[in-house]
């Protein structure tokens, strides 16, 4: 079996900008025909001219259902003769709290929410029902390492990201055997504009190049990963002090009023 596998079909999910956009492109420079979803049309309509081995936009809101629904299905159809059913799928969009319009942080938290757990998980799912029949495809789910306890200044999204990292945890016990797998990603902080926002210290923030890389890398390996976390000098003591830290050394050592 070689090493690393070429997907003929992906659908991605926020791929108008940022991780998305890099990670379709990347894909693309593999041989992958991109299945590009977001809400900005015009976006979509310029990656997909660029995309080097072909693309087709979809404009679609990931919070309305139904059309998320049927542009999964419109895309598992296949684009003229050239691609064959989906065999990756990516669950990348997401918002964070800064970056998004909100009468007041109880709507800030259902819209994350809707975002980055609802929508994602409904992504997955969507994918994994055409998926199953075929006893073949891989999924990912994009989360961070922000889901892994909560941090300061981003409640809803901590929450969101948690929740995805366990739906995709117990998941995989369904798809056991199926031949379906699925890999949950859990970058650190990668430029882009959800981290241009930010008024705190990114350690180890990356390029976003290199996360792009690093997960597509994973993802064409012939055994794609459970788990990708990077960059792993942050997430390896970032999972031992949220692993081993009781609730007051975590919020002493964290504290802060944001
Ligand atoms: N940047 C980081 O440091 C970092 C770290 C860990 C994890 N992540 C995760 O990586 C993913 C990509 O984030 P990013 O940093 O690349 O941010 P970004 O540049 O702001 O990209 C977010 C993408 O999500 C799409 N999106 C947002 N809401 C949507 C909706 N309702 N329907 C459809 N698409 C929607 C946006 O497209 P439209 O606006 O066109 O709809 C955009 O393409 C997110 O899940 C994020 O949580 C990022």
């Amino acid at each position: 079996m070689p090493s690393q596998v070429n997907f003929r079909a992906a659908l991605i999910t926020g791929a108008t900008s940022g991780l998305g956009r890099a990670i379709a492109m990347e894909l693309g420079r593999r041989g992958t025909f991109i299945h590009a979803l977001g809400r900005r049309a015009e976006l979509l309509d310029e990656l997909v001219a660029e995309l080097p081995s072909g693309g087709a936009p979809y404009a679609v809101d990931v919070t309305d259902s139904a059309a998320l629904r049927g542009a999964i299905h419109r895309a598992d159809q296949g684009h003229g003769d050239a691609t064959g059913p989906l065999d990756l799928v990516i669950a990348n969009a997401g918002i964070a709290e800064n970056g998004i319009e909100s009468a007041d942080d109880a709507d800030a938290a259902s819209q994350v929410l809707a975002v980055n757990a609802i929508a994602a998980s409904a992504t997955i799912e969507y994918a994994k029902d055409l998926m199953l029949p075929r006893g073949q495809g891989h999924l990912c789910a994009i989360s961070s390492l922000a889901g892994t306890r909560g941090l300061p200044g981003a409640p809803a999204y901590c929450a969101s990201k948690a929740a995805l990292s366990t739906y995709v945890e117990a998941l995989r016990f369904r798809l056991h055997g199926s031949g379906v797998t699925i890999t949950d990603v859990q970058p650190g902080f990668i430029k882009t504009a959800m981290t241009d926002k930010n008024d705190f210290p990114m350690p180890f923030l990356m390029e976003l190049d290199v996360a792009a890389r690093r997960t597509v890398n994973a993802l064409c390996k012939a055994k794609p990963p459970a788990t990708l976390r990077y960059p792993r000098r942050l997430a390896w003591p970032l999972r031992l002090a949220a692993k081993t830290a009781p609730g007051w050394a975590w919020q002493r050592a964290l504290g802060s009023k944001r």
